[in-house]
């Protein structure tokens, strides 16, 4: 008989990996044993791509490569392109990317081929593809046609440029990229384990990709950007609306989204980062209110539940500064966690063994078959 479960798998230790750690007690976070605070703000999401699926930061050449390599393979090819419109129809943001990922798999140069050297062809593939399936998911229900990428512009600056139309300013491309930074990667989180666990059945990257965009989906995981948007938008009135709204919520029994973690439990290193950029961008815009009420919300929900803000928490509001429409914010976690979740495929398929745990078996024992008739 198996022992007890720990609830959610909480404090078992899931996969030997080199690509981050978490002290959850000090609230620090490492890439490739990089500390964030290190990263963040100083590499660029290209240069993290290239830390966490090739193992280094890239030497300016290694960098200019990798570039042009992610410029030429942007295109989605014919069959996501085909099912884009009919899936936007009738798709979430979240469910029409689960499906273009999919759809992209079929048209893929290295389809059929699991080895290393393809596998590090797909990750970067999905790398470039990501953005654009995100942009075009949102020109074609707004009828407006993508803008042609800038060649001058990484992954970052296209990414906004073709969401919102206008070449985004200088600064607010750097805030983003370093949101994709700070977005890369963070250990067997849920969407991660998803698809390590897919690809330790030596199923392909686009598969365990898929996994993954469907784990990330859900509130409790990377949803909960857009929810903490919702929140914010809840509130009809001034900060001081911000104490009983919440106060109401916990009494009530009520999550409040963006609060939280299972593996931090001082601040996470991520939403320091986010906050400092939330407030700078409510400068900038001129709107300082969203930054205002989470900033409240951040005092009120630590003094009355103890409770510290997650990387979805500041994310939100330096999103909808940055001209995101809210439902896309999940899509924007994933452009960025995409660089993680190859890196953790091709790490569990070079040292593989099946991930195939056990379970406490509650049901009921001795059970007697009778014939349909006789129930
Ligand atoms: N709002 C209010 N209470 C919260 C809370 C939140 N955001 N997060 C946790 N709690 C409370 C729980 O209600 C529970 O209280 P109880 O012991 O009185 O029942 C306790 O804290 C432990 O929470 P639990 O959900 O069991 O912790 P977990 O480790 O399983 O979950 C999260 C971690 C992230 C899923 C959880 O904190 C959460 O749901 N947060 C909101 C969603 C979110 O922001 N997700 C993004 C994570 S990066």
């Amino acid at each position: 008989m198996a022992d007890k479960p720990a609830k959610g798998l909480a404090d078992v230790v899931a996969a030997s990996t080199a690509l981050s750690d978490i002290d959850g007690g000090a609230g620090r976070l490492f890439y490739r044993g990089y500390d964030i605070h290190d990263l963040s703000g100083r590499i660029s999401f290209e240069e993290c791509v290239h830390l966490l699926q090739r193992g280094s930061l890239p030497t300016r050449p290694q960098l200019a490569s990798l570039m042009a390599d992610l410029a030429a393979n942007r295109d989605i090819g014919p069959t996501a392109d085909g099912l884009l419109p009919q899936v936007v129809r009738a798709g979430t943001p979240m469910e029409s990317l689960r499906t273009l990922v999919s759809a992209l798999s079929v048209d893929d140069p290295d389809a059929g081929d699991s080895g290393p050297a393809a596998n590090e062809r797909k990750a970067l593939r999905l790398v470039a593809q990501l953005p654009v399936l995100v942009a075009r998911y949102q020109a074609e229900r707004s009828g407006a046609s993508v803008p042609e990428p800038d060649t001058s512009l990484g992954i970052a600056g296209n990414f906004l440029l073709q969401i919102t139309g206008r070449r985004p300013g200088a600064r607010e491309t750097e805030i983003f990229d370093e949101c994709l930074v700070l977005h890369a990667d963070h250990t067997m989180n849920a969407s991660t384990f998803a698809a390590r666990v897919c690809a330790a059945t030596l199923s392909d990257m686009h598969s365990a990709i898929t996994a993954a965009i469907g784990t990330l989906r859900g509130p409790l995981h990377g949803g909960a950007n857009e929810e903490v948007m919702k929140t914010l938008q809840a509130i009809k009135g001034g900060v001081d609306e911000v104490e009983p709204f919440v106060r109401d919520a916990l009494g009530s029994g009520r999550k409040i989204m963006g609060f939280g973690h299972r593996v931090y439990k001082t601040e996470d290193p991520r939403a320091t980062h986010l906050r400092r950029m939330s407030e700078e961008l409510g400068e900038l815009t001129g709107n300082r209110r969203p930054f205002d009420l989470s900033r409240r919300m951040e005092q009120v929900v630590l003094e009355v539940k103890g409770l510290y803000p997650n990387v979805d928490f500041f994310a939100a509001s330096v999103y909808h500064q940055l001209g995101i429409p809210t439902d896309l914010f999940t899509s924007v976690f994933a452009i960025s966690r995409i660089s993680g979740w190859t890196s953790h495929v091709m790490e569990q398929q070079l040292d593989n063994r099946l991930i195939r745990p056990d379970s406490e078996y509650i049901g009921e024992r001795d059970q007697k078959w009778v014939p349909i008739d006789d129930r």
